[in-house]
């Protein structure tokens, strides 16, 4: 591969993106949050999640300092709360063990928790000026059509040469490398699209094999399906007056830290658990339904069970509470329940 360091440094300065609120700055607390955020997000979705959080949190001290549910609730709506609780351990981490000075070593990015190979090179990029490759799914979209690479990015041998490649291709020296990131990230969001890429606009089409050989449709590949298996899991929707009632998941599995809705093996045990939980008889138990969902290592079928009771008392106090409808929206809850919840909204 010719090298197209040089084309894409050339192509940002007229058409890459430059007022990002997390560009122009060389704070590894401000990139690396918003490296966080954008791994699996977009970008129209992260710029409010991004201003909201910086100014509640300014700084790494005021993070590691707070509660691990008050940074879940400002991630609420973003997914991936991985993300939110890795983001908190970091900073704990750093605030402790590093004078709350963000490491400037590579390998001790790369040692944070939630910090993979290329958030590190990003980091390192962005906020040190560091030349280390970069490679997320824009990029390796960018890579693979551009070589012609036909198989599925994630598989292990292509990953390594896609890591190979993006080594090589780095700029000669460090200077413009900040430059060369972004303008590999920009190209990918914004030219190189999944679907209906603007290859006209490229700067490398002359040389891209998919855009010669018309492979834009099949490059990159999917990653091949392999059936998943499927969980069932049964909750109970209580809904008393203006609230729901929730229940706090564990800090380990699924929806970690998250609040989630009472879980019980099957529905037979509906009254009891009412009654023991809720010391309650008096209540209408309304319909059953089902919501199906899905993980990266298996499927999820959600059973439901909406119940209305008059009354909101509650005996078990310690993982569960009451939550108005009006606050659901700040919450910390897995998406698919609030999901659940507006189908339900007119119960
Ligand atoms: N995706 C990941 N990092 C990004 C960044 N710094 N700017 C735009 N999109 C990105």
């Amino acid at each position: 591969m010719g090298f197209i360091s040089d084309q894409l440094i050339q192509w940002h300065k007229t058409s890459g993106r430059h007022n990002l609120p997390w560009q122009n700055t060389h704070d590894p607390y401000l990139i690396w949050l918003s490296e966080i955020m954008l791994q699996q997000t977009q970008v129209t979705t992260v710029l409010t999640y991004y201003k909201k959080f910086i100014k509640r949190f300014p700084d790494i001290d005021i993070l590691a300092n707070a509660e691990e549910e008050k940074v879940l609730e400002l991630w609420s709506g973003l997914g991936y709360y991985a993300r939110a609780r890795n983001l908190h351990k970091t900073a704990i981490e750093i605030s402790k063990n590093y004078d709350a000075k963000f490491p400037s070593s590579f390998d001790r990015l790369l040692s944070l928790p939630g910090i993979g190979r290329s958030t590190a090179g990003a980091i390192s990029a962005f906020a040190f000026k560091k030349k280390k490759p970069i490679l997320d799914g824009n990029v390796k979209r960018v890579f693979t059509r551009y070589l012609g690479i036909k198989e599925w990015a994630g598989k292990p041998s292509v990953e390594k040469e896609l890591w190979e490649i993006a080594t090589r291709n780095l700029p000669k020296t460090n200077k413009h490398i900040h430059t060369y990131t972004q303008a590999l990230m920009d190209l990918g969001a914004t030219i190189c699209r999944r679907t209906q890429p603007l290859c006209n606009n490229c700067p490398l089409k002359s040389k891209c094999i998919s855009f010669k050989k018309n492979l834009t449709k099949e490059i990159p590949a999917s990653k091949p399906k392999k059936t998943l298996p499927i969980n069932e899991i049964y909750l109970l929707i209580i809904n008393s007056r203006d609230s729901y009632l929730f229940e706090k998941k564990p800090s380990k599995g699924i929806w970690a830290g998250l609040w989630s809705m009472p879980e019980l093996e099957n529905f037979k045990n509906t009254a009891n658990w009412i009654k023991e939980n809720l010391n309650e008889d008096d209540y209408k138990m309304l319909e059953i339904g089902k919501h199906k969902t899905s993980f990266t290592h298996y499927k999820l079928n959600i059973h439901f069970q909406y119940i209305f009771l008059n009354s909101s008392k509650l005996l078990k106090t310690d993982n569960c509470k009451w939550i108005k409808k009006s606050s659901l929206k700040n919450a910390a809850l897995p998406s698919p329940i609030k999901k659940i919840l507006n189908t339900l909204k007119d119960v």
